[in-house]
C-alpha cells in the first residue's frame, strides 16, 4: 500500500464553492412523498460486494453488444470487419472504459453535490433523502470504478461533465442544484443507463446497470417531487433563472459543439491499439448511406425532448421562453431529426413523463 499523505497526486486543485447551511428544528414529517422516498430509499440499500457476483470474467462476445455512444454503427463498416477479433475487443474494450469513465465520474459529482443538499436544503424530509442519495451515490462509484478496473483503466474526465459538474457544485442556490444534477444529469444519466442495459448482454455490466438505474429513478423523482413543489413559490425571475440553468446544463451535456474534443479521444484510443482512426472515418464517409439506412426510419425522440424536456414541464420550468431557446438549441444540434419543425409542434410531442420510473428505466427501448 502507498503511505498515506494528506494531499494526494491524483487530487484536484481546490474548488471554491458557495453554499449556505441551513439548520431545521422540526423534526416531524412534512413532505410525505419525500419521506416515503426516504424510507424507500433505506429499504432499497444494496451492497456491492454481496450483490453482484464479481468473480464472473467479463465475457468479450458478449460484451460487444454494449452500446459505446457513437452515432453510426461502426461495426458495421467494412474497415472495422476487415480488423481481426482481438483488436475489435482492443478497440471496445478501451472506448468503453471511456464512456464508463464519464459516468464514474459523474457519480463523483453526484455524491458531492448529494452531500451538500444535505446541508442546503431547508426541510427535513429533503435532508434525510439527500442522505441516503448520498450513500447511493457512493456505492455508484464504488461499482463503476470496479468494473472499468476490469475492462481496462479509469480514463480521464471529458471536459462539458467537468464543466456542469462544477457549475452544479459552486451555485449557491440549492434548487440550481437539484435542477442541475437530479433533473438534468440524472435525466440524462437515466437515459443512458435504460439504453445501456438493455443492449447489452454482458451480464456482470447488466446487473450493475440494474441496481444503478433503479437508485437513480429514485433521484430522479426526489428532484421531481421536491421541486415540483418548490416553483410555485418563487418568482418570476428565480424561476426564469432556474429554466436558464437547466437549459444551459443540457446545452452543456449534449451539445454538438463538444464533439471534436470527444472524437479526439477516441482517435487516441484507436491510435493506442495502432488502428487507424482516419481511414475508419473515411470508411464511414464512404458507407454513411447504408450505415443510417435503417436507423433513419421513424425519428426518434432524443433524452432532452424525450426525457429531460417532460421533466422540466412537470416541474413548472418550462416557459415559453426557454421551450423556444430548447428547440432552437436542439434544432441546431439534431437538424432534420428533431421532431417538430417549430415550438408549438415541438411541445405537441412532448410526451408525459412515465408513471413509474423505476419500471421504464428497466424497461427496453421501443
Ligand atoms: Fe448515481
Ligand atoms: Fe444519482
Amino acid at each position: 500500500m502507498s503511505e498515506f499523505t494528506l494531499q494526494t497526486p491524483t487530487q484536484e486543485p481546490d474548488l471554491a464553492t458557495a453554499m449556505r447551511v441551513v439548520y431545521q428544528w422540526n423534526y416531524e414529517p412534512e413532505v410525505e412523498e419525500l419521506r416515503r422516498l426516504y424510507v424507500k430509499a433505506t429499504e432499497a440499500q444494496w451492497i456491492a460486494e454481496r450483490d453482484l457476483d464479481w468473480d464472473r470474467p467479463i465475457d468479450h462476445a458478449k460484451f460487444a453488444t454494449t452500446p459505446l455512444g457513437s452515432a453510426l454503427p461502426v461495426e458495421r463498416t467494412s474497415y472495422w470487419q476487415s480488423l481481426p477479433e482481438a483488436t475489435h475487443w482492443e478497440l471496445t474494450r478501451r472506448t468503453a472504459a471511456f464512456r464508463l469513465s464519464n459516468f464514474l465520474h459523474g457519480e463523483q459529482g453526484a455524491l458531492m453535490v448529494a452531500a451538500q443538499l444535505v446541508n442546503a436544503v431547508p426541510h427535513t424530509d429533503a435532508k434525510f433523502y439527500a442522505a441516503t442519495q448520498t450513500m447511493d451515490e457512493a456505492r455508484h462509484v464504488e461499482v463503476f470504478a470496479k468494473y472499468i478496473r476490469k475492462l481496462d483503466e479509469v480514463r480521464p474526465i471529458a471536459p462539458p461533465v467537468k464543466r456542469i459538474l462544477d457549475a452544479t457544485l459552486e451555485t449557491d442556490d440549492w434548487l440550481k442544484k437539484l435542477v442541475g444534477m437530479q433533473i438534468v444529469v440524472e435525466g440524462l444519466a437515466l437515459y443512458s443507463f435504460r439504453q445501456m442495459r438493455a443492449l447489452t448482454e454482458e451480464p456482470l455490466l447488466k446487473d450493475l446497470l440494474t441496481y444503478v438505474a433503479r437508485d437513480e429513478s429514485r433521484h430522479h423523482a426526489y428532484g421531481v417531487q421536491y421541486v415540483e413543489r418548490c416553483v410555485p413559490c418563487l418568482t418570476d425571475r428565480q424561476r426564469a433563472e432556474l429554466e436558464d440553468f437547466a437549459l444551459e446544463a443540457a446545452r452543456t451535456l449534449i451539445d454538438n459543439r463538444n464533439q471534436p474534443a470527444l472524437l479526439s479521444v477516441v482517435m487516441q484510443i484507436w491510435a493506442e491499439v495502432g488502428v487507424d482512426a482516419g481511414e475508419l472515418f473515411a470508411c464511414m464517409a464512404r458507407e454513411r448511406e447504408e450505415l443510417t439506412r435503417d436507423m433513419q426510419k421513424g425519428r426518434r425522440l432524443g433524452p432532452v425532448q424525450g426525457f429531460v424536456i417532460p421533466t422540466l414541464r412537470r416541474c413548472g420550468l418550462l416557459s415559453e421562453r426557454v421551450a423556444t431557446h430548447f428547440h432552437a438549441f436542439l434544432r441546431d444540434n439534431l437538424g432534420a431529426n428533431l421532431v417538430g419543425e417549430d415550438v408549438e409542434e415541438f411541445l405537441e410531442h412532448i410526451p408525459e413523463l412515465p408513471r413509474d420510473t423505476a419500471a421504464w428505466v428497466l424497461g427496453s427501448p421501443a
